[in-house]
């Protein structure tokens, strides 16, 4: 028998991160369809062997830890999804954030080199503007408008063309501290929300996100690759099905521009910046329409309550 693949997952702890270690040992995350890789093989019994490494075994903001901890683990996969992801605390956190997220990701990428380990990184939709007016390619110009984007970008500067370099958005998962938690709940206690028309983009279900990095931990193809949930939306969009789902009135949801936001948010956000997956879906399969994962996450458990 072949002996296990070996992955290394940074930011274990966060909401891909413990869907994907799931996925890797052949559960079904929370809120997961059915915890098949999107290349259609179920996960065999000893198929991987998982290391999951939380902010607190790793900060791989040190290169002299990274380079360690991969130097005694010796994978054979680096799934690095270790990031600063506070959008706004970004702008006045700067230096933090390209620590994390540009010099994170090239002490991965040397480190992983050094030991003849496949990357695979995670990016996101906030490297774009989002004045193209139609979904994002993988090869269209980047321009981010955040501190946060520009951190991002920088990290995938240090991806050479080896690196399999997966850009989501929107990214949300049972197990997360995203916006979709809050609709939900506000939705259970009675209340409205307000969400805007004015930003659209993709929606990434964490858990299917995970189907999809470990067919990409077995094809290690390298490149750039957008993966997200099919269809795109706006705030508002989500926040009315969220209301639907859980049984509130079309009344639920309010519309309003990111103008009216009070107080305004630190950093800008694309107008829209929905990711084209056509290459994903040519070669692998579709993480599936945004409003049945999203029903999966806020139903998850609903039962057993
Ligand atoms: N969330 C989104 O909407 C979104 C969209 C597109 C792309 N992405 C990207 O997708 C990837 C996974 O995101 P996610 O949603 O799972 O984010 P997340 O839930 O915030 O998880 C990120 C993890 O990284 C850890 N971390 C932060 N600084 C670190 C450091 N210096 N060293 C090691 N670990 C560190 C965090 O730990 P602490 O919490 O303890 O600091 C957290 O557990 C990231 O690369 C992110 O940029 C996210």
């Amino acid at each position: 028998m072949n002996r296990p693949v070996r992955v290394l997952v940074t930011g274990a702890a966060g909401q891909v991160g413990v869907d994907l270690v799931d996925t890797l040992e052949g559960r079904v995350p929370p809120g997961g369809r059915d915890g098949r890789p999107l290349d259609g093989s179920a996960v065999g019994a000893g198929e991987f062997e998982v290391l999951g490494l939380t902010h607190h075994d790793l900060d791989v903001s040190h290169r002299g830890d990274v380079e360690r901890a991969l130097a005694a683990s010796r994978p054979d996969v680096v799934v690095h999804l270790a990031a600063y992801t506070k959008v706004d605390a970004a702008q006045r956190d700067v230096s933090r954030c390209f620590a994390v997220n540009a010099d994170g990701v090239g002490h991965v990428v040397d480190a992983a080199s050094a030991v003849g380990a496949h990357v695979i990184a995670v990016s996101t939709d906030y490297v774009f503007d989002g004045r193209k007016g139609a979904a994002y390619r993988e090869d269209d110009l980047t321009n981010p408008q955040s501190v946060y984007g520009a951190s991002k970008r920088a990290g995938e500067e240090r991806c050479p063309p080896e690196v399999t370099l997966v850009r989501a958005s929107w990214i949300m998962g049972v197990r997360g501290t995203s916006v979709v938690h809050t609709m939900a709940r506000r939705a259970r206690e009675g209340q409205e929300v307000r969400f805007v028309t004015d930003q659209r983009g993709t929606i990434t279900a964490s858990a299917d996100l995970a189907a999809g990095l470990v067919a990409l931990v077995r094809a290690r193809p390298g490149g750039v690759w957008h993966v997200a949930n099919d269809g795109d939306a706006t705030w508002f969009d989500v926040a009315q099905h969220v209301g639907r789902v859980l049984g509130r009135g079309d009344d639920f949801a309010r519309p309003i521009l990111t103008s009216d936001l009070e107080p305004p948010p630190l950093a800008a956000r694309p107008e829209r910046s929905d990711l084209d997956t056509t290459t994903w879906r040519q070669h692998f399969a579709p993480l599936g329409p945004w409003r049945e994962s999203v029903e999966r996450l806020v139903t998850w458990g609903s039962d057993s309550r």
